[in-house]
């Protein structure tokens, strides 16, 4: 496909190999992981991240865990391997994509034997989930340019395109078919601070697949719906409650906000495996807070002055009531609400 060259998590030659995305756009520097705690780390550190990208890797976690796991005499690998699991799912609370893909990877595992080798099966499914969530990406593309038409403004939020998922994208996936299909007049970019994932990754992996943007201050975004006939702000999603509201990089709520202020209609792009049925609305998702220093400083170097404090947080909840369309795998689902999302999980589309 064309505009689509990344692809930031690879299983080659029985390893996993993460593209280290602190270091862009730096530098393309790829890690390879042959232990689980340094999946684990990775994707904690945020050498990987995105909702589907986490879980994609934490179920290559798993086979690495399996692998050592196995070759350990003496005690039984299943037994020891849930331990494993269990540090992969300590890394990150919001994307609810790693907990999807958590329990996949324990269902298969409580089919297979206790004495035979389990690596071959586990890879068998992790290497699926990654190239059904590429598939899923690439359907959603199309559903999602559908709703855009000709001569579009665009602004995006975060990442969500190859690096953020499996491969192509999300938010980012519909803007690529958009863009193949001469639909987007222009497109803006966030920097999504304080970790500059607009700037840093989204602007980075648009110039690497010839896509133009134009970056923007986050603060810019009001004052871009007022100035420009922004068609859609597009954005990807970290999980999405029975409800339709939507956890996704802090910064997404007040767009949303903006949007409906302006005319301007919000579309959220995620896969089904983003879908948390279980909890009834934004509210019980768990909100990661991460360290003051995203905040207070660059790199080494300081922003703020010494002695003050930061506060963190690094989703928000965009409530069902703001969102003009979320699209999935499944289908598009307009104004959502319980019963659109519900009829869309048991297949019947709107
Ligand atoms: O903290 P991050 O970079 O993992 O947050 C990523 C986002 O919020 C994305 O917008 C979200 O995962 C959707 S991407 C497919």
């Amino acid at each position: 496909m064309l505009f689509d060259t990344i692809r930031a998590i690879r299983w080659e030659n029985d390893h996993l190999y993460l593209l280290d995305q602190r270091r862009l756009p730096q530098e393309r520097h790829t890690l390879e992981c042959t232990q689980v705690t340094q999946v684990a780390e990775a994707i904690t550190q945020m050498v990987v991240r995105g909702a589907p990208a986490i879980g994609i890797t934490a179920a290559y976690g798993v086979v690495i865990a399996a692998r050592m796991r196995y070759a350990q005499a003496g005690k039984p690998w299943k037994t020891a391997i849930a331990q494993d699991i269990d540090l992969l799912a300590r890394t990150r609370p919001t994307a609810v994509n790693l907990f999807w893909a958590l329990e996949h990877m324990r269902e298969l595992i409580a089919h297979l034997p206790e004495d035979q080798d389990p690596v071959a099966a586990l890879l068998h499914l992790a290497r699926q989930l990654h190239s059904d969530d590429i598939t899923a990406n690439q359907h959603m593309g199309r559903l999602g340019a559908e709703l855009i038409t000709a001569g579009a403004i665009i602004l995006t939020h975060c990442n969500t395109g190859s690096l953020a998922t499996g491969g192509f994208g999300t938010a980012l996936g519909v803007i690529r078919q958009a863009y193949a299909d001469h639909k987007i007049a222009k497109l803006f970019a966030d920097e999504t601070r304080p970790w500059l994932q607009g700037s840093r990754l989204t602007a980075w992996e648009l110039v690497q697949d010839n896509i133009p943007v134009t970056l923007i201050a986050e603060g810019a975004a009001a004052f871009l719906m007022q100035q420009q006939q922004v068609q859609w702000v597009i954005v990807g999603a970290d999980r999405i409650t029975a409800n339709g509201d939507v956890a996704n990089k802090i910064g997404t709520y007040g767009l949303a906000v903006l949007a409906r202020q302006h005319g301007v209609k919000f579309m959220v792009v995620a896969p089904t495996s983003t879908l948390d049925m279980s909890l009834p609305e934004g509210a019980a998702i768990p909100i990661e807070t991460r360290g003051e220093s995203e905040l207070l400083q660059l790199g080494p170097q300081r922003l703020a002055p010494a002695g003050v404090a930061a506060w963190n947080p690094v989703f928000d909840v965009t409530p069902a009531g703001l969102i003009d369309a979320i699209v999935t795998e499944r289908g598009v689902v307009t104004q959502p609400d319980r019963q659109k999302l519900l009829a869309m999980m048991q297949n019947s589309v709107n």
